[in-house]
């Protein structure tokens, strides 16, 4: 392919992402791509060659935003069009799913539109632009499995800390969620894949796995023999992979909990003591009118299996507040849910409402005022406990990944993700140490490192 630019110089990339950690996995693998195909990356789309916007439609306004930087975009592509340079604008992710063409309506000087099970194509899509061929501009053909046979193994970034995309989709159709129309049904890839990406993972240096999916303990692939294998079964595999020190796995859904996993909590040393694991709400009216399909007394049974199997697990949840029918006491439930369980830390969201989506057209929504306060209240409860949390690890010895550089600062993630900050040292970055905490503050610790 010739991907030289009109003076001879290697194309420029510039990538921007919103959303889940889902979205951030697709737009490194877009990146390999087109490094691989001689691109050059960059941090803005002043001058670039071609600008992917890899965007979330989760709620309104992350999906309002996305226009708003086309606009930005756009000037820019004029800019460079008068002085005879060719920029081309990609739109991925979910928003290009959920609006496709409207979104060419909307901003007809976007080139070209994939969608999360479609964008390997976008390196053709991309030469065939360049070289004013005609293309279909809208790609949201849903394929399992097709993207992962069409992507590179080898990662271009050495981290020490990767994600591995395992479970694609969803079938659970919580009545807020856009998830299941724009990332399709439910699919996991085969354990054999899997285990193949994580070695490559572990032979460029990575020490730190995170499983990524949608719904990622409903994995339910197959082993090298064709045997069903779940997510518990995966981890012990992966847990005998030398080399690997630390398996972490996002986003869970209670009902999927099972036998095999929580074995593997309880037998597998790497898979750290921390679970991401979402309730959205304290009242069973709520959770019976997001179609949940499980009650907070599973939901404690859940957490209760999950402190027996591993004694220092915690945990944090994702809460929508204000969603409709939501009355004072359903509220004060998802307060008395935060004060019971042992959540060092938790997302909340007002209720955002998504076109298509059941509960858009549901009676009673609640105002923004009474949102807008509710969910101050609930950070507030949310964020007293995490500094409780972080205040209970002063003077203790942790075991720290170092995975970042600020200034004079070198910042790691301990196993419950705290951000953990130590005097800048080259010799531990990209490396696990032990860290004693000399200061614990509401969303960080700061500590030296001992050993
Ligand atoms: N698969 C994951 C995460 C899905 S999206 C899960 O099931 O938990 C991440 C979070 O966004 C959800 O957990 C939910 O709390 C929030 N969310 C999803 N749709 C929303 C909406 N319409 N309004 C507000 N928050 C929403
Ligand atoms: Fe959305 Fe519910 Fe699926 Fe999570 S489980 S992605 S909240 S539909
Ligand atoms: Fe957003 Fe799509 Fe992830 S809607 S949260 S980017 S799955």
């Amino acid at each position: 392919m010739n991907i030289l630019t009109n003076n001879n110089t290697a194309p420029k990339i510039y990538i921007k992402t919103y959303g889940c950690q889902m979205n951030s996995y697709d737009s490194d693998r877009m990146l390999e791509l087109f490094l691989s195909n001689g691109y050059k990356p960059q941090n803005t789309y002043q001058g670039a060659n071609l600008v992917i916007l890899n965007t979330c439609h989760i709620r309104e306004k992350a999906s309002e935003k996305v226009y708003s930087e086309l606009g930005k975009i756009n000037k820019e592509k004029q800019l460079l069009s008068k002085e005879n340079k060719k920029m081309v604008i990609a739109v991925a992710g979910c928003v290009a799913q959920a609006e496709g063409d409207q979104i060419i309506k909307r901003a007809p000087y976007v080139d070209v539109i994939v969608g999360p099970q479609s964008y390997h194509n976008l390196v053709g899509l991309v030469q065939r632009i360049n070289q004013n061929k005609t293309i279909d501009k809208v790609n949201l053909d849903f394929i399992e499995e097709e993207k992962f046979d069409h992507l590179p193994e080898e990662r271009v970034q050495n981290n020490i800390s990767a994600f591995l995309s395992i479970q694609e989709g969803c079938d659970k159709f919580c009545t807020y969620c856009v998830v299941p129309y724009t990332r399709g049904a439910e699919f996991s890839r085969p354990a054999e894949k899997i285990i193949s990406e994580a070695k490559t993972l572990i032979d460029s240096g990575v020490k730190e796995i995170t499983l990524l999916g949608q719904n990622v303990n409903a994995y339910h692939g197959t082993d090298d023999k064709g045997n069903s294998i779940s997510l518990g079964k995966l981890i012990m595999s992966l847990e005998e992979l030398s080399g690997l020190e630390r398996i972490r796995y996002t986003t869970s859904h209670p009902n999927d909990m099972h036998d095999e996993l929580y074995e593997a909590h309880a037998g597998c040393k790497k898979l750290m003591p921390y679970l991401h694991l979402p309730v959205q709400s304290g009242s069973n009216k709520i959770l019976k009118l997001m179609n949940r399909k499980h009650k907070i007394e599973t939901y404690l049974e859940v957490i209760k299996k999950l402190e027996i199997a591993r004694p220092d697990i915690v945990f944090s949840s994702d809460f929508i507040v204000g969603f409709p029918g939501e009355t004072e006491q359903d509220f004060n439930d998802t307060l008395k849910l935060v004060e019971q369980v042992n959540f060092a830390g938790c997302y909340s969201f007002k209720f955002s409402s998504r076109p298509g989506t059941p509960a858009a057209n549901y009676e009673n929504h609640i105002s923004e005022e009474i949102k807008s306060s509710r969910l101050q209240e609930l950070q507030s409860l949310i964020n007293k406990k995490q500094y409780d949390f972080n205040k209970s690890f002063l003077d203790k010895e942790i075991s720290i990944l170092f995975d970042r550089k600020n200034g004079d600062q070198l910042i790691g993630r301990s196993s419950y993700l705290q951000p953990v900050c130590v005097p800048y040292n080259a010799k531990y970055f990209n490396a696990i140490c032990t860290v004693k905490i000399s200061h614990t503050g509401p969303h960080s610790l700061n500590g030296d490192v001992t050993c």
